[in-house]
């Protein structure tokens, strides 16, 4: 893959224009939409479900990227697929020595699966699972709310993930991505960026997309 996806995180949008606000990304230029549900167990916060994501999926042409900060995520990725999520990522931690198997249940689903680090998971952790994944989103911040400082440190984890990759894989990194956050993700090798207020705080989110990409 050359090109680096932009997948703007929906948590910042207006959640009483939802449909606008995406029909507003695609004119964009957004590649994905990324959608972030919580559970109030595994992150300290409530967000959006399965519903909502089926209904999404009636007005969004892209693909919608769920990013699944939930306990027990193998109870309901099946939700997730019949929802029409296009790619289905849970946190390693959730789940540990279960995640092989959780990567195979989405694949056989005929979704594309994805698995993510929270700040203090080490990659030697995840280092079998990387092969077997389509993507590996590594967190930039503690998940659980949008809007905080990317951690450095974090983001050198793409460098090492991106050593153990197939060239297919896809590295999404989340969390404070801004256009300067973006610059050093890409040079470690992250070919998919997700954003939040960056995007939907900026005066024109066309152009906000384009900066991320370039
Ligand atoms: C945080 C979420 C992120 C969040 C990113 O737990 O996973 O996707 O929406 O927001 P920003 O880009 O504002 O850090
Ligand atoms: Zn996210």
């Amino acid at each position: 893959m050359n090109n680096i996806v932009i997948a703007p995180s929906i948590l910042s949008s207006d959640f009483a224009n939802l449909e606008s606000e995406i029909k507003r990304l695609e004119a964009a230029g957004a590649d994905w939409v990324h959608v972030d549900v919580m559970d109030a167990h595994f992150v300290p916060n409530l967000t959006i479900g399965a519903p909502v994501v089926k209904a999404l999926r009636r007005v969004c042409n892209i693909p919608l990227d769920v990013h699944l900060m939930i306990d027990n995520p193998e109870k309901y990725i099946n939700d997730y697929v019949l929802a029409g999520a296009d790619i289905i990522t849970f946190h390693y931690e959730a789940v540990k020595e279960k995640s092989l198997e959780l990567i195979k249940q989405i694949k056989n689903s005929g979704k594309k699966a994805g698995i993510s680090i929270k700040p203090n998971t080490q990659v030697n952790e995840i280092k079998d699972l990387i092969l077997p994944s389509d993507l590996i989103l590594v967190m930039t911040v503690e998940p659980g709310f949008g809007g905080q400082k990317f951690m450095n440190d974090c983001a050198l984890k793409i460098k090492e993930i991106k050593n153990s990759a197939s060239k297919n894989l896809i590295i999404e990194v989340d969390g404070g991505i801004n256009d300067k956050t973006a610059k050093i993700c890409k040079e470690f090798g992250a070919n998919a960026l997700v954003a939040g207020n960056y995007i939907f705080n900026s005066e024109n989110i066309k152009s906000a997309i384009e900066l991320l990409r370039r």
